[in-house]
């Protein structure tokens, strides 16, 4: 794709793109248009040097759609729209929050679509996000297993993280953050195994190890391996991609065609980045036709 009011330069051969001379406060609509063919194109864009404050965030993000509606964590006070991802420096051996691959909130009937997020106070080192291409996950799979996935559906729920048994966040350590666990977290919504992408018609592996507890009409234990089997090959190098923060760099993602992780290797600084998501649609794919109504 030709772009004319930005740069657009990939960083991997597979996944990720850094976007040039932008001003992310200052977005006129051919620019945005642009901005979103390379998010389509490249699953997750990069900016650097964007000093962005909260209110400057919500509008960069309202510009991709309505927003998200963010549940089990608090937001911040007046930005109900926001949440701040954040680990104290005194918060060593802490589970970072979003330290397992997954797609945000895919237990939501309509997951995001996008999630942005905003790198304010960065560690000298560690904190990485990575990044992996769900598009390329599907399509590199055998004919045979294709066949084998493509009618399956997959049951997500938030329990693992929000539920009211022991969470895989480790919230009775945290400190910085304040997770709401409930009852409601447990849950449970379907989703196609693979999902056709509602703009650019790819399909795309729509499981996470987070959020998908099991196939459905299948036990948590039957549904293992394949589970882990197709994760392990999602997360496979060539398919992957990872940013180094800086403050105010600012990543946008396509939650509907990746999965992300955050790295948890800076015991001992602060990291502290804002987040919001652009609210999506129904996932639909060959094992759940689109719903006209429901899209
Ligand atoms: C998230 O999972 O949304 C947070 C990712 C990060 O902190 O890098």
């Amino acid at each position: 794709m030709a772009y004319k009011k930005i740069s657009v330069e990939p960083l991997t051969g597979t996944v990720g793109a850094e976007i040039f001379d932008v001003d992310l406060t200052n977005l006129d609509a051919e620019t945005v248009a642009e901005i979103r063919a390379a998010f389509l194109e490249h699953v997750v864009v990069f900016f650097r040097d964007q000093p962005l404050d909260i209110k400057d965030l919500k509008n960069f993000t309202s510009q991709f759609g309505p927003f998200g509606i963010e549940p089990y964590v608090k937001t911040m006070g007046e930005h109900p729209e926001v949440i701040a991802v954040v680990k104290e420096a005194d918060e060593v051996k802490t589970i970072n929050f979003g330290g397992h691959w997954h797609s945000d909130w895919s237990f939501q009937e309509n997951p995001p679509m996008a999630t942005i997020l905003f790198g304010d106070d960065i560690p000298p080192y560690g904190g990485d996000t990575m990044f992996a291409n769900m598009y390329l996950a599907y399509e590199t799979l055998s004919d045979g297993m294709k066949t084998l996935i493509d009618p399956l559906v997959a049951i997500h729920s938030a329990r693992r993280s929000y539920g009211t048994g022991k969470s895989i966040l480790g919230t009775k350590k945290r400190k910085s953050m304040t997770i709401i666990q409930s009852e409601e977290a447990h849950d449970e919504i379907e989703h196609p195994v693979v999902r056709i992408h509602p703009e650019t018609g790819r399909k795309a592996l729509f499981i996470n190890p987070v959020y998908t507890i099991r196939f459905k009409d299948m036990s948590e234990r039957d549904s293992r391996e394949l589970l882990e089997k197709l994760y392990r090959h999602s997360v496979s190098e060539i398919f992957t991609c990872r940013f180094r923060w800086r403050k105010n760099s600012l990543a946008m993602w396509d939650n509907r065609a990746a999965m992300h992780l955050a790295l948890n290797d800076y015991d001992g600084y602060r990291r502290a980045l804002y987040r919001t998501t652009v609210a999506g649609d129904r996932p639909f794919g060959p094992a759940m036709p689109k719903n006209e109504k429901a899209a």
